[in-house]
């Protein structure tokens, strides 16, 4: 089988290639990058792991483009997924695809699970391109991986992790017992592999993920596992209020009214953040897009609870753990040892 990735230099595309290549089955990979990123250390390591490299230009629907996709079995788009010209890029990419006559288009979704529209601006963009793919009648499969382990911890008092992980847990969302799907970054390569071969999820959306979580039991284990006491605080409800319940012995659980309405305030804070930030990107300042994209993933993963396989299936996903029940990922403990170990890349260390 052959197989071409684009992105492969990226986080999702290097966990991509790596279970691509230790896949029992025959594939042949394929790593195509810009011509500017080819000198890229992570392509020189590709390609002395038998990765061919070949150069891309996304941005028209080329002949050269085409030509380079003419012959592949799959083609995999672990592009970013975040501005206009990301989503002109993939449109290009699932065009030339056609008409390469590519046998099956693995979009850049990657993500955890959301409601089509309406909720979250990436998963707009990615919905779109999966218009863009119907009406190309170019045969796909969506893949969704619930969230990453690799951001989902918090920091430590000491400080030891601050160097360990890009992106830190700061604020627990909402009361921070809503249940989330998380997968180790470095499994999606794994799971790709066996979907990828298989005909049950051709034209189909799958979500795969590693194991269920909450917020609260992170912070717990999170403790257990380092020796350390985590200071705990919610989205929008002032530290002051969280040291007077503890003080008082309420316990922050969602079965008491009074906690209950400061946690409804706490949504409410995290969408009028959401409203405003939405206001200043329609009035085109794009600098308020991360705030958007990190609030509303805030609250498709910490309040509403979206990111779930009793969600994915009523939108109608295959669920890999039903697919393929031999197929284990990485445990959540196992992962934090390992980060508390120092045996865990930063993630985006090399992105330049
Ligand atoms: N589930 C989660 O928790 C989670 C977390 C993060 C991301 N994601 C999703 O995962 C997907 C991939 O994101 P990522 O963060 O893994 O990506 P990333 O690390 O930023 O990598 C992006 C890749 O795209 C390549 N690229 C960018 N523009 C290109 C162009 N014009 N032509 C050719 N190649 C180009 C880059 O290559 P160069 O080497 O040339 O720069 C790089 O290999 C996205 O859909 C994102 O939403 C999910």
């Amino acid at each position: 089988m052959k197989v071409i990735v684009v992105g492969a230099s990226g986080e999702t595309g290097t966990s991509v290639v790596h279970g691509l290549i230790k896949s029992a089955e025959n594939i042949e990979v394929t790593a195509v990058a810009r011509k500017s990123s080819l000198d890229k250390p992570e392509y020189l390591a590709l390609k002395d792991l038998g990765v061919t490299i070949s150069t891309v230009d996304l941005s028209t629907v080329s002949d050269e483009l085409v030509s380079v996709l003419t012959g592949a079995d799959v083609v995999i788009s672990c592009l970013t997924s975040g501005n206009a010209e990301h989503v002109e890029n993939q449109n290009n990419l699932a065009s030339a695809c056609k008409r390469a006559s590519v046998g099956r288009f693995v979009p850049s979704f990657f993500g955890p699970i959301c409601p089509p529209r309406g909720i979250m601006l990436l998963r707009n963009l990615k919905e779109d391109l999966l218009d863009h793919i119907k009406s190309l009648y170019l045969p796909y499969t969506v893949i969704d991986v619930g969230w990453w382990y690799q951001l989902s911890l918090p920091p430590l008092p000491s400080g030891r992790l601050t160097n360990a992980l890009t992106m830190h847990v700061q604020t627990i969302s909402g009361d921070g017992n809503t249940e989330t799907a998380l997968i180790d970054k470095r499994d999606i390569g794994k799971y790709v592999a066996r979907i990828i071969v298989d005909s049950r999820t051709l034209n189909k959306s799958v979500f795969v993920f590693n194991e269920i979580w909450t917020q609260n039991r992170i912070f717990d284990l999170m403790e257990k596992l380092s020796g350390e006491e985590i200071p705990r605080s919610h989205v929008g409800f002032p530290n002051y209020l969280i040291s007077y319940l503890s003080t008082t012995q309420l316990s922050i659980t969602p079965d008491r009214n009074d906690v209950l309405i400061i946690f409804k305030a706490n949504e409410q804070a995290l969408q009028s953040k959401i409203k405003s930030a939405n206001e200043a990107v329609a009035a085109g300042d794009n600098t308020q897009i991360r705030n958007l994209v990190m609030s509303q993933y805030e609250l498709v993963l910490g309040i509403r609870g979206d990111n779930s396989p009793e969600c994915a299936k009523y939108l109608g996903y295959l669920i890999g753990k039903d697919l393929y029940p031999d197929l284990q990922g990485e445990s959540l403990e196992q992962f934090i040892n390992d980060t508390l170990a120092g045996k865990i890349e930063r993630l985006y260390a090399r992105r330049r």
